[in-house]
């Protein structure tokens, strides 16, 4: 497993081409003299080629660029869908079953499952998020439930070629009242998903910025970061990674 930690930037609906490009760019020269880190930039699908262009261009390997989401269908007459097959050769990684994609458009686990296993068909890497709606007792068991059918399929190796991201429903700073969740809280939720699926990299998410990430990636459980609105703005992503 890579050791050095990977923040994806989530970018949701959010920018124009215009500063999609000048973002990105931004954050590429800054990447420049952050080592021992990975940064993964998800635009809209629709700034995915015109970046991955500019990524091309004196390749920063600290860098790449992954999608927000993917069908659960292989191709054929579903409007409006982007396959992994698309996606492929454009994307490393692909955010599947974020809580806003659950809520709003109501993706099931067996939705997810059939997104994590198009993704690795297709040699891209699924970064599956779980996560409980309220903090309760109950979490570290309703997590791992979510995680246990999304993985439900797979075998040891592919296992580990998914990346979970336990991102509490709570601490989603688009929520209104969301708290992130303490470092202390998500390493042991981390690691009792660690203990359930070994060897798979874990990921924090909700409420990330730059004066937090620290937080969560002195524990020994967590990987990384999924950054939703610290993200937006290029200098604060940026401040999240020399953090990190
Ligand atoms: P947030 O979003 O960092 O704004 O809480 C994270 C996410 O929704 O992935």
């Amino acid at each position: 497993m890579d050791q050095h930690p990977l923040i994806v930037a989530n970018w949701k609906m959010n920018k124009t081409i215009a500063d999609a490009v000048l973002d990105f760019e931004m954050i590429k020269n800054g990447l420049e003299n952050i080592d021992d880190i990975k940064a993964v930039i998800c635009p809209s699908y629709v700034w995915l080629a015109p970046l991955a262009e500019i990524a091309k261009t004196h390749s920063v390997r600290q860098l790449a660029l992954g999608a927000q989401n993917v069908s659960n269908e292989e191709k054929g007459a579903f409007t409006g869908e982007v396959s992994a097959q698309m996606l492929k050769n454009l994307v490393e990684y692909c955010i599947v079953g974020h809580s806003e994609q659950v809520a709003h458009f109501g993706e099931s686990p067996e939705q997810t499952r059939a997104k994590v296993n198009l993704l690795l068909k297709n040699q891209i890497t699924p970064i599956a998020c779980v996560g409980e709606n309220v903090k309760s007792d109950n979490s570290i068991f309703e997590v791992i439930n979510i995680a246990k059918q999304i993985l439900k399929d797979l075998a040891a190796p592919q296992r580990r070629a998914v990346i979970l991201c336990y991102e509490p429903v709570w601490a989603i700073s688009s929520n209104p009242n969301a708290q992130p969740a303490t470092g202390g809280y998500a390493g042991k939720v981390a690691r009792a998903l660690s203990k359930e699926f070994p060897a798979t990299k874990i990921l924090y998410g909700g409420s990330v910025d730059s004066k937090n990430i620290r937080e969560f990636t002195v524990q020994d459980s967590i990987g990384g970061a999924l950054v939703g609105s610290a993200s937006l703005d290029p200098k604060e992503f940026l401040e999240i990674l020399r953090n990190a």
